[in-house]
Formats: C-alpha cells, sequence, structure tokens
C-alpha cells in the first residue's frame, strides 16, 4: 500500500538558493533511504517577502508519517497542516526522492483569487498545483 500526505506551511523566510539546495540534498537522502518520493514547491515572491511550502511524500505509511513529524518540527517552516492524507493507488512522483519546484506567487495569483495564505490551506487548488508538475 502506498500512503501520501499532503501539507502546506508558512516559510519563515523566503529561502535563497543555497538554502534551498541544502534542504533538498538533506531530504533527498533521507527519502531514499526512506525509500519515499514527492515533490516540495516553495511559493514566493508575491508583493511582500513572504514564502510558503506545499509539499507530498509518498511512500510506505510509518516513513511517510514519521517524516512528516521531523519535517513539523522543522525551524525554516510554522502553521504546518495536512491538507490530505491516505491510501492512493499510485505513487504521483514515482523517481523523485524529492523534486523541487520554485513557485512564483505573482504568476498563480489571479485578480479574484483568495489571499495566498487561503489558497495554501485549500486541499483541491493544491492538488491541482502538483498535478501540473507530473512527470
Ligand atoms: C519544507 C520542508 C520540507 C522538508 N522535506 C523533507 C523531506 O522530504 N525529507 C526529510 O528527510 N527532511 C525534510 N525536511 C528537513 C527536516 O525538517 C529535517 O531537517 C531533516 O529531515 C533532518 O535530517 P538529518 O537528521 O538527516 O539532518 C524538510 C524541511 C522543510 C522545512
Amino acid at each position: 500500500m502506498i500512503f501520501a500526505l499532503l501539507y502546506s506551511s508558512v516559510a519563515v523566510t523566503a529561502l535563497n538558493d543555497d538554502e534551498l539546495t541544502s534542504l533538498l540534498s538533506t531530504s533527498r537522502r533521507n527519502n531514499e533511504a526512506d525509500g519515499l518520493t514527492g515533490l516540495l514547491l516553495h511559493l514566493h515572491g508575491g508583493d511582500d517577502d513572504k514564502a510558503w511550502f506545499v509539499q507530498i511524500l509518498e511512500g510506505e505509511q510509518a516513513a511517510v508519517e514519521r517524516t512528516y513529524e521531523r519535517i513539523t518540527r522543522d525551524e525554516l517552516h510554522d502553521d504546518v497542516r495536512v491538507l490530505e492524507s491516505g491510501p492512493v493507488d499510485d505513487r504521483r512522483f514515482a523517481g523523485w526522492a524529492m523534486r523541487l519546484e520554485q513557485i512564483l506567487v505573482r504568476d498563480l495569483r489571479t485578480e479574484n483569487s483568495p489571499a495566498m495564505a487561503d489558497l495554501v490551506r485549500d486541499p483541491r487548488a493544491m492538488n491541482a498545483l502538483l498535478a501540473g508538475h507530473r512527470a
């Protein structure tokens, strides 16, 4: 059984390339060892300095939950909230111990879209965003 967990969080600050590279290499090393795959979105570049993370973790349930618990304690972000979790038929990001995509908030927002803080809490909107990044 494959288990998937989708969460979003508020970044303490937008991360620069070096910080993201370092985060990604730690994540890939651990996830590879744990048989996890997934996608991490770093949403930034709006009117202010605000940034958010959206991540999906896929794999064995115990490994997903253990990793998620560790991630929630990371001081790089706050307000970590599960949007969706449960068994799935297939991995959506098989082959990626963790893939990173940078999302520019100004590309995402349209005139009538809800505030980013609300958008990143919306499981349907965030699933749609992930779907756009499938291999
Ligand atoms: C947004 C975000 C996503 C993360 N994703 C992962 C991940 O997929 N896998 C992982 O092991 N750690 C991830 N981390 C890092 C963990 O919080 C933690 O620092 C790391 O797992 C510690 O690993 P280490 O003990 O090997 O240094 C993430 C952190 C943040 C802030």
